[in-house]
Order: structure tokens, then C-alpha cells, then sequence
């Protein structure tokens, strides 16, 4: 999604909005601009493509001021080019958008009807035009935004500039997160506390409605009637994930090296390893032996993760799971039964579908969980109770040690349930949890295959459409995988559950289908390795993901595979998620795509 930073400050400010952009970068974006006050004139520099491009305009025509405001566009109306990049100005006003203004067509009628000329094809031009004429009928700029803020719908976040205003930045948050950063003298607005960063670890997030408004000695945050409010500051600690990437050629590689790590942090948090019990540091709003059912909502690799963690309630708890999209969810109006649980599981925490969702499982008084990894985010502020992820921040757009980690959240939820329902007795618990101990091990384990992977890749990044196949838990890494490999690389993927083959999918294989198959020797294997016999005597391409016996039990010859070291079944989806991630990521930068910066993609899917 978009970025936006905002920084009054007591130096040039151009050159330091662009060092925050590049802290937003991990968003995703493909246009970028600064707009600066020089004598109180409005002055911009926009480019197309990365912030490079800005920055080489800036270096050929710098920009004076000390207050200023920058963008990263990811075009949600409009061409991705420099007329449409932000910031959007006239004469009076300068402003970065992030989000969607809804109802953007009927105001530029009636804007257009009184005059008014658009130059770019964007929604947030309505903003600008609106705020530079109430300005230009005699309004104030504070009261120039209080007034059109109310006609605005949809979900944004907004910071504008105002000519001759050399002390004074505005900010608002409707639906997409804004952060206020204080400093020595300066005050800075932002997306996130990344941006901040280089200048402070100091910051408040505004809540829904909220606008800033920010000089260079005071922040005066108004709730949506424009009453002055309180909101909670946090001091950051950006140091442990300021963005590098270390020795690895990717942030994606070097998160999904970290998984080793992030997931025995993540488990260490849940589970008290001497006593071989899970123990939850968080008190739950509900009594999991009270439920009759949980509600599980998210998007993307999130939905395949709570996937997952319904294969887990259900056997180990035997507690009935309902799961959906946040997309499909939020609209369904599904009837819930006061006093049930819903479960919200988002790296972000800023999913505008699955917010949306919690949303409505709160007004259908549903207790509110989530699992995500930004315990500041909205998601997050908004639930009755976070039981947060460990992975630190993912920088790469594709998801892989938050989907681990969200497993191990959910591998232990799914043992606390079962123990407080009495499904588990207490040797039964123990030995899930020697399962879970032995985790991070096999991780780093399983990460020695990624020059097997590798060279796997080489054959995929032929392929024109790839097929993953999976039984059980091993279902949603299929569907995984195929997200993977279709996100990053752009060869179309589908995943599906292997015993769905001869029900149409069995149409596809021939020799030039290669059909990644996720099996370990699970009680499910014989019925996979039938699959698997079927597929080959189609001449369909085989790639077997395994474990020892796995891969000698198979009776298939002519067929690849990437043996994986032998684990309980519970934690497969954990382990198993490592050579997905590797076969995608391998075979992305073979094809030569950006493995950090997908092309289309945000990192935090902000808007509809
Ligand atoms: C995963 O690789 C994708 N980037 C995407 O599907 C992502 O998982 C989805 O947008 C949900 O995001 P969230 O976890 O931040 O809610």
C-alpha cells in the first residue's frame, strides 16, 4: 500500500522524507514524490518508478524548506506515472493519500460542475481541490480540512501542506494507520513506525476519525467531532529491525532463514518448555470449554494459516471451526450466536477485509482474538485480546516466517482448547509439545534442501502453470504454495486437495504440467501416493515433497523429490512450509522478478 511521511523539521527536509520513503518501500509502490514549502511557495519533485528516480531529480533540481511531506504511491485509481504520483498540489495545498475516497466520483461533479479542472485521474485529487477551495473562500487550513473530512468516505490516510504555513502539517486517519512521531523541535507524520525511525522512537497512532494537526512544537490530535484528545504513545524499538539484509540477497531469503528462530521465539512465548504444557501468557475473553464454535477470518496466506489451524481445533480440540475469507466474510452476514468466539489471524493487523470482518463479529458480540504481528496495529487495538506472532518485522511482501509463526500460535491455541475441553489428557499434551520443542531444529534441518529446491527451480521456471497437491494439513500448504509461486513469480498456480484430482483438475496433467505434491508419511500418504500414481500415468512431472520413508515408499520411479527430515505430523505444515517458500523464491529470482517487491503487490492490503 501507499506511504506517507510527513516531517517539520529544523533542516532541509527533502533529503530525509526521501530516507523514510525508502523505509516504506517494503509496502510496495510504483511512484514517489516530495512536496516542500520554499518561502512559503509549494514545490514538488515526482518520479515513476522506484525512489531512485526521485532521488536523481532531487539531485538534479534540489528542494529548499524545512516542512515538507512525501508519498509512495501503489495505484489503486490511475496509471502508475508521474502525473498521478503524489503529492497532488495547488497553489495553496499539497497532499498524500493513502487508502481509497469511496465516494470520489460524486465529489468531483460537483467540483467539476463549479469549475474546478482535474489534472490527474486519481480519487485523492477531490481531497486536494476540495481543501484548496474552501482555503481560497477565506477558510483557515485547520478549518478547511475540519470541513471536508466529514464529506470523505472510504478508508484513508491523509497529510497535507499548506502554502505560506511554514509551521504546520495536518493528518488524518480514516481506515488506514497514521503514526505521529515527536522529536527535539520537529514533529513528523508517518505510516508506520518504520518511516520514523531515523528520527524518533516516540510515536501515537491516531485511532479512526482522528486528525493532527502538528507544528514544530506541539501536536494537537482531535477525535472526529474535532474535540483535542489523548492517544497512547509507545516507544518503539526500531533498532532490532532497522531494514537490512544482512548476508542474504533478499529480505525474503533472509526471513525465511530466520524461521528457525522466529518460530522457537514464537513457541517459547506459548509454551513452557519444562512442564511440557502450553501456557498462555494472555488471559482469553471466553472459556474455549463454553464455545460450540470459532469463527476463523483472513486473507492470503493468513486464511491458509487459520486453514491450517482448523485441521488443529477440530481433531485436537474437537471444537467445530467455520472459516472464510475476510473479503467474502465481511459481506456474508453470517449469523453468529452471542457469546462465540471469532479468531482474526494478520500479519499487518491493517487488512482492510479482515478489519471489516472483526468489525462485524463485534457488533454480532463475538469475543474478539487475533493473531497478528504488529502488536500497534489496528487489528490488534481492536480485539479483546492479542495473542501476538514473534516473527519481527517481514520486510519481503511475500509472507513466510509470519505464516510460521501464525501456525505455531494457532498449533498451541488449538492445544490450550483441546486441554481446557478435556480432548487431550496430559501424556497427550506432553508429547505434542516435544513435537513443538523439536521444532526449530528441524527447521534448520529442512533448510539444508534449498540447493535441491534450487536447482527444482530451474524446471518450474519453464513452466507455464504449475499444480500443487496436498491431503489433510497438508491441503492449505498447497494452496500455499501455489500463492507462493504465482505471487512471485507469475506463473499461474493452483492448488488443490489431492483427492479432488479426479474430479477435474486430472484434465490438466500432461508432460508439460509440472505437479508439485506436499506428502509426508502420514497416515494420509497411501491415498496420496494413488494421486501421485494417476498423475504419472499421464505423463504428468512429479515433484514429491517427503521425508525418508516418504520418498522410498513411493514406488514411482522418474519422478523429483525434496526429502525433508522426519517430523510428527502435527508440525509438518511448519516444516513443510520451508521448501514451498524455497521452490517459489528460487524460482523467482531465476526468472530474474523481484523476490522483495513482487510486482502489483503490497505488503499491507490497506483498501477493498
Ligand atoms: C502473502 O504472501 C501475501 N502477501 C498476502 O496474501 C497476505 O498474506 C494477505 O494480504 C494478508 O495480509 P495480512 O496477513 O497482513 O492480513
Amino acid at each position: 500500500m501507499c506511504g506517507i511521511v510527513g516531517i517539520l523539521g529544523t533542516s532541509l527536509v527533502a533529503p530525509q522524507i526521501v530516507e523514510a520513503l525508502k523505509r516504506l518501500e517494503y509496502r510496495g509502490y510504483d511512484s514517489a514524490g516530495v512536496a516542500t514549502l520554499n518561502n512559503g511557495v509549494i514545490e514538488r519533485r515526482r518520479a515513476e518508478g522506484k525512489l531512485r528516480n526521485l532521488e536523481a531529480k532531487l539531485q538534479e533540481t534540489p528542494l529548499a524548506g524545512s516542512v515538507g511531506i512525501g508519498h509512495t504511491r501503489w495505484a489503486t485509481h490511475g496509471k502508475p506515472n508521474e502525473r498521478n504520483a503524489h503529492p497532488h498540489a495547488t497553489d495553496k495545498v499539497a497532499v498524500v493519500h493513502n487508502g481509497i475516497i469511496e465516494n470520489f466520483r460524486e465529489l468531483k461533479s460537483e467540483l467539476e460542475e463549479q469549475g474546478v479542472v482535474f489534472e490527474t485521474e486519481t480519487d485523492t485529487e477531490v481531497v486536494l481541490q476540495l481543501v484548496s477551495k474552501e482555503i481560497s473562500n477565506g477558510r483557515k487550513p485547520v478549518d478547511a480540512v475540519a470541513t471536508v473530512l466529514p464529506r470523505l468516505h472510504g478508508a484513508f490516510a491523509l497529510a497535507f501542506l499548506f502554502a505560506g504555513e511554514d509551521d504546520l502539517l495536518i493528518g488524518a486517519r480514516h481506515g488506514a494507520p497514521l503514526a505521529v512521531g515527536y522529536g527535539e523541535g520537529e514533529n513528523y507524520l508517518g505510516s508506520d513506525a518504520l518511516a520514523l525511525a531515523p528520527f524518533t522512537a516516540n510515536i501515537a497512532y491516531l485511532d479512526e476519525g482522528d486528525w493532527v494537526i502538528v507544528t514544530r512544537e506541539s501536536v494537537d490530535i482531535r477525535d472526529a467531532s474535532g474535540k483535542s484528545v489523548d492517544r497512547q504513545k509507545y516507544t518503539i524499538n526500531t533498532g532490532s529491525f532497522l531494514a537490512d539484509k544482512g548476508n542474504y540477497r533478499h529480505f525474503m531469503l533472509k526471513e525465511i532463514n530466520e524461521q528457525s528462530e522466529v518460530v522457537g521465539r514464537t513457541f517459547s512465548h506459548y509454551v513452557d518448555f519444562a512442564s511440557g504444557r502450553v501456557n498462555l501468557p494472555v488471559e482469553l475473553p471466553f472459556k474455549f470449554q463454553n464455545l460450540k464454535r470459532l469463527s476463523i477470518v483472513a486473507c492470503g496466506t493468513a486464511y491458509y494459516a487459520g486453514l491450517v489451524g482448523k485441521y488443529w481445533f477440530e481433531k485436537i480440540a474437537r471444537l467445530p471451526v467455520e472459516i472464510d475469507i475476510a473479503s467474502e466474510f465481511r459481506y456474508r452476514e453470517m449469523p453468529l450466536e452471542e457469546g462465540e468466539a471469532a479468531l482474526f489471524v494478520s500479519q499487518s493487523g491493517e487488512t482492510a477485509d479482515t478489519l471489516a470482518s472483526l468489525r462485524y463479529c463485534k457488533a454480532q458480540k463475538q469475543h474478539i482474538i487475533s493473531v497478528v504481528n504488529v502488536a500497534t496495529s489496528t487489528i490488534a487495538r481492536e480485539s479483546d485480546v492479542v495473542i501476538p506472532t514473534l516473527a519481527g518485522p517481514e520486510i519481503g511482501v511475500a509472507s513466510t516466517k509470519a505464516f510460521t509463526c501464525q501456525l505455531s500460535v494457532l498449533l498451541c491455541l488449538a492445544i490450550a482448547a483441546g486441554r481446557a475441553r478435556g480432548t487431550l489428557s496430559e501424556d497427550e499434551e506432553k508429547s505434542l509439545v516435544d513435537s513443538i520443542i523439536s521444532t526449530p531444529g528441524l527447521i534448520s534441518e529442512t533448510l539444508k534442501c534449498e540447493q535441491d529446491v534450487e536447482k527444482l527451480a530451474r524446471d518450474i521456471a519453464k513452466s507455464r502453470d504449475v499444480l500443487y497437491l496436498g491431503r489433510g494439513t497438508s491441503y492449505p500448504l498447497a494452496l500455499e504454495g501455489a500463492l507462493k509461486l504465482k505471487e512471485l513469480s507469475y506463473i499461474h498456480a493452483e492448488g488443490y486437495a489431492a483427492g479432488e484430482l479426479k474430479h477435474g483438475p486430472i484434465a490438466l496433467i500432461d508432460e508439460t504440467l509440472p505437479v508439485v505434491v506436499i506428502a509426508p508419511s502420514d497416515s494420509a500418504y497411501e491415498k496420496t501416493v494413488s494421486n501421485m500414481q494417476e498423475v504419472a500415468a499421464r505423463g504428468g512431472r512429479i515433484i514429491l515433497l517427503t521425508d525418508q520413508t516418504g520418498s522410498q515408499a513411493s514406488g514411482l520411479d522418474n519422478i523429483s523429490s525434496v526429502v525433508v527430515p522426519d517430523c510428527a505430523s502435527v508440525i509438518a505444515p511448519i516444516v513443510y512450509a520451508i521448501p514451498i517458500q524455497l521452490l517459489a523464491y528460487h524460482t523467482a529470482v531465476l526468472m530474474g522478478k523481484d523476490a522483495d517487491q513482487p510486482r502489483n503487490l503490497a505488503k499491507s492490503v490497506t483498501v477493498e
